[in-house]
């Protein structure tokens, strides 16, 4: 094998696409690469940022981290192992250098390497798994009683809830999402990450379109109506609020919902790096997940959900996620065109 990292445009463009396939909050895509020879070199755009939905930076961060994990993946495929980060920009610096509405975060390199056994078997997952919001199909016994052991054997902190439980942390997120529905600039930030017609420019580049979101086109309509500024204005001061950020009619149907934590001290970039190979362990299990940080995120539905599942000592709740099989066949992953700038030289 040759020790030189290819530069070609199509080596690197497969590369992003794949890295690509790395979750973000809202699809925001918000990792953008440089090259330059073995060195690799991790920017984070500004405009990505969620003020509104992410005031700290906790979730940029932890998805620039499950970039970092999808370019690392997407290397090992091609026989090149990515060192660990060196980062520029630690977990609260003020923002490093900005460039082009970028900040670099962090540097790797390349390394000849192949994937060992678990990490071949997660490369097979990187182009099925997809987040599902939708119904779930009830599973047989001996396919729960599968999934409880798989569950036993991943790598991330969790406990996982049924039935009652599952049903009672659904109602909490739907009114936690009510509450940013009606109280914060929330649908205002949400409606530019919508992409509800396949016409417009980046459809498949970033953003919630109909495919991530699961809509068909009339539901696309409606959500694209709602969503206008005179309307949602008057729907945000109604009860019909409840009914558009409402999940539970169709989360109900899941299997279970997982509480993810994470430890106290644990970087975001580094937790988001280990989400996404969990969230791929998760696939290879037959789950999707749908996550549901409103009832993380909203400190009144997170303190409830506190009191009533003690966190473990030493870690924080990091996100709930549903989890269970679509009610119907889904196709692979739905398309996603890289968004990545690649400089060739340090700036
Ligand atoms: C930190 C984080 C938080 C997320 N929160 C939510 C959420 O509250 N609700 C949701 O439906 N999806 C959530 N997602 C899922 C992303 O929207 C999803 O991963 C993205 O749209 C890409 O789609 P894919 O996972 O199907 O590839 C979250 C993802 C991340 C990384």
């Amino acid at each position: 094998m040759s020790s030189e990292f290819p530069s070609d445009a199509q080596f690197l463009d497969s590369l992003l696409t794949e890295a690509s396939r790395a979750p973000s909050v809202h699809n925001v895509q918000n990792a953008r690469w440089s090259f330059i020879e073995e060195e690799v070199q991790l920017w984070a755009d500004n405009s990505a940022r969620l003020p509104v939905a992410d005031p700290t930076g906790h979730d940029d961060r932890l998805s620039l981290g499950c970039a970092w994990e999808g370019m690392a993946l997407a290397g090992l495929r091609r026989g090149w192992r990515l060192s660990a980060p060196d980062f520029v920009e630690n977990w609260g610096d003020p923002p490093s250098k900005s460039c082009a509405g970028t900040r670099l975060m962090a540097r790797g390199r390349w390394i000849p390497d192949r994937p060992n056994a678990a990490e071949t078997h997660l490369l097979e997952w990187v182009w099925k798994r997809r987040c599902h919001r939708g119904n779930f199909r009830s599973p047989a016994l001996d396919q729960a009683r599968l999934w409880h052991e798989g569950l036993t054997r991943l790598s991330f902190r969790f406990q996982s809830l049924h039935g009652k439980d599952l049903k009672w942390l659904n109602s909490l997120g739907d009114s936690a999402a009510a509450e940013l529905f009606r109280e914060t600039g929330y649908p205002e930030e949400l409606r530019h990450w919508l992409k509800l017609n396949p016409a417009e420019e980046g459809y498949h580049e970033w953003g919630l379109n109909r495919e991530v979101l699961g809509l068909n086109a009339w539901e696309a309509k409606a959500v694209e109506i709602a969503f206008r500024p005179s309307v949602m204005q008057r729907i945000r001061a109604s009860p019909l609020i409840s009914v558009l950020s409402a999940e539970a009619p169709k989360a109900n149907s899941a299997w279970a919902v997982l509480l993810l934590y994470a430890p106290l001290d644990e970087d975001p970039f580094e937790t988001g790096r280990r989400q996404y190979r969990f969230w791929l362990e998760l696939a290879a299990l037959g789950l999707c997940t749908w996550p549901l940080s409103a009832a993380v995120d909203v400190p009144s539905a997170r303190k409830q959900l506190e009191a009533k599942f003690l966190t473990p000592p030493g870690q924080r709740l990091l996100n709930a996620v549903r989890v269970g099989s679509p009610d119907q066949e889904k196709g692979p992953t739905c398309r996603r065109t890289p968004r990545s700038l690649w400089r060739r030289s340090e700036l």
